[in-house]
């Protein structure tokens, strides 16, 4: 019988079916206003009446079938939907919760906050200068001759189209700037403690240098300053520093034209695989006659000492970093160790 036929090709067509559109378009082609099943409902009148019963009921329950199909498909469709989209998007509900990073300062701007805070404590005030500093100021007034190395274009970032503006090659121009500031304003004329922690710039980079570090330069002026005093200051530094820690200091002879006598600072790794070697953290010396009379002290009533440590190298130390690249990479899984 015809109808029977229309339910099993609505059912195989249906179970077929792979998306909604699909459906929509068998469901117009029984159930539609020319689809079978109507049609075959409008050609009832034409039929005897005993005939338009039997025939009718047929129809209708064909009818209501091929409906129920309808139905199935469709929400066989939608969990099908359902469950593709569950699977792709997985929620793992026992993960923990995300939250937003809370940030912390970069162990560097950690380590000058330390040493800050250690040389407040000597009673040392805090002073800084400018990045890109006048010839002067890095080099002149600290005894550098012109024909220096370190004036050298391969030594030091000159900045282009300036009149001798460098990028600073050290933070020892902060002493002359602080003595010169303190002179200004009338402060003691023998007593100065300053500290000027900042970034330096140098044409070199391997794993102990970078083309940008920092440094923290120290600067004592007074009437009685001696080297003992120096190599005292930066002993109580240190230990303060290292706080707990074994380190070994030792004061290797040096140059420098700002300082005379001077020396090199440098501090034993006694852990890890650095351990024995030793890493130069820091020049110092006795400040030149002629470097505190360029900062407008009178040589014949003052002396003083200064050092410049490399922060980095500090900070190398206590954390046992053994490359100082990976600080100025910026690599986040490398700085939230420090947090
Ligand atoms: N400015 C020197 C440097 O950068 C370090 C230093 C500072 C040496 C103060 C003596 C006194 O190498």
């Amino acid at each position: 019988m015809e109808c029977e036929r229309w339910v099993e090709e609505a059912a195989r067509l249906f179970a077929s079916a792979r998306s909604l559109p699909e459906i929509e378009d068998l469901k117009a082609r029984f159930l539609g206003r020319h689809g079978v099943v109507t049609e075959a409902l409008r050609g009832l009148s034409e039929l005897p009446l005993e005939e338009r019963r039997a025939q009718g009921a047929r129809i209708n329950a064909a009818k209501r079938e091929i409906e129920e199909l309808l139905q199935g498909a469709r929400r066989r469709l939608q969990e099908e939907a359902l469950t593709k989209a569950l699977a792709a998007e997985v929620v793992d509900v026992t993960l923990p919760g995300r939250r937003r990073g809370g940030g912390a300062a970069h162990p560097v701007m950690e380590t000058i906050a330390r040493v800050e805070a250690i040389f407040r404590a000597l009673g040392f005030e805090v002073a800084d200068g400018p990045e890109i500093e006048d010839d002067w100021h890095n080099f002149t007034a600290l005894n550098t001759p012109a024909d220096h190395p370190a004036r050298s274009m391969h030594d030091t970032f000159y900045v282009a189209d300036s009149e001798g503006m460098v990028l600073r090659t050290h933070t020892s121009p902060v002493q002359i700037r602080a003595m010169r500031a303190h002179v200004a304003v009338g402060g003691n004329e023998t007593e100065l403690r300053v500290v000027a922690p900042g970034r330096v710039y140098r044409v070199d980079s391997d794993a102990t240098h970078s083309p940008m570090f920092h440094q923290v330069e120290g600067l004592w002026v007074g009437r009685e300053v001696s080297f003992a005093h120096l190599k005292g200051v930066v002993t109580a530094f240190l230990t303060a520093f290292f706080a707990g820690e074994e380190v070994r200091v030792r004061f290797r002879p040096s140059f420098f034209p700002f300082t005379e006598p001077s020396a090199e600072i440098d501090v034993q790794f006694t852990e890890g695989e650095s351990a024995g070697r030793w890493l130069e953290v820091a020049g110092c010396g006795m400040v030149h006659p002629q470097v505190l009379a360029n900062g407008g002290f009178d040589p014949a009533r003052v002396r003083g000492f200064a050092f410049g440590f490399g922060v980095d190298r500090l900070a190398m130390l206590r954390y046992r970093v053994s490359d100082l690249r990976l600080f100025f990479e910026n690599d986040v899984r490398f700085l939230t160790q420090f947090e």
